[in-house]
């Protein structure tokens, strides 16, 4: 139960990331999940009011007294989350993303983009979810950290991948959003090949290191489904 309560704080985070991206002054994207996007349905004033509530809505839910957890993991798991949706994690990694647009970035600034607009919330989800387990392992904690971080990367990686070669209708976004707005992305940067090489390379990596862990095998569906996903 704590898990579905922790697991809906971050989809409100993401939901409202997402109506944010796609309004006129980020993406300008109207379709989203093969729907019209939030201020193309509604308007603009309504998008971001919707984004701002989602965002209130998760810490109501993560600090309500119902949710089962011990205190202490409940503040631990708050403290992650502000710090990966905002300037250190998701909202920082979206400034960097807009700013990218028409840039050439290095490979590492690119990753460190993609860490942060993506990566982050894909991390805490997660540390939260090992957080609202009944023993706590530093190097586990740590290994898990390390891992998240990975799949956080392939997860934006397949999405610049996916971008560049699904269409609208299959993707249920606009599909060659990115080229059209010159954004930094993988396949910008090291080319449709390579980039699937790297996602590739990260794939066996994290795979390696899970085999290594017990009851890992959500993580490897996981694993298998952000690498393969076509949409
Ligand atoms: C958005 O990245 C990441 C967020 C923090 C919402 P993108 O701009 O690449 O996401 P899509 O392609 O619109 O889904
Ligand atoms: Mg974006
Ligand atoms: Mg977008
Ligand atoms: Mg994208």
């Amino acid at each position: 139960e704590a898990l579905i309560t922790v697991g809906c704080s971050l989809e409100l985070i993401h939901c409202y990331s997402l109506i944010h991206d796609d309004l006129p002054a980020m993406d300008n994207d109207d379709l989203r999940r093969g729907l019209p996007t939030c201020h193309v349905k509604y308007n603009e004033a309504t998008a971001i009011l919707a984004g701002d509530a989602l965002q209130a809505m998760a810490f109501f839910g993560l600090s309500d007294e119902k949710l089962q957890l011990r205190a202490e993991t409940k503040l631990k798991i708050i403290h992650l989350l502000a710090n990966s949706a905002g300037v250190f994690g998701m909202v920082g990694g979206q400034a960097f993303d807009l700013n990218s647009s028409g840039v050439w970035l290095t490979l590492v600034q690119l990753k460190q983009m993609h860490r942060l607009k993506t990566g982050a919330l894909i991390k805490i989800a997660i540390l939260a979810g090992y957080l609202c387990g009944e023993s706590f392992d530093a190097k586990l904690y740590h290994d898990l950290g390390e891992i998240a971080d990975k799949l956080g990367l392939l997860f934006q990686i397949t999405d610049d991948i996916l971008d560049a070669t699904k269409n609208t209708a299959t993707l249920g976004k606009t599909a060659n959003k990115d080229l059209l707005q010159d954004k930094a992305t993988y396949v910008k940067i090291l080319g449709l090949k390579d980039a699937k090489k790297e996602a590739k390379i990260l794939y066996d990596q994290i795979l390696t290191v899970l085999k290594y862990i017990k009851n890992s095998a959500d993580l490897i569906r996981l694993t298998e489904l952000v690498y393969n996903r076509n949409k």
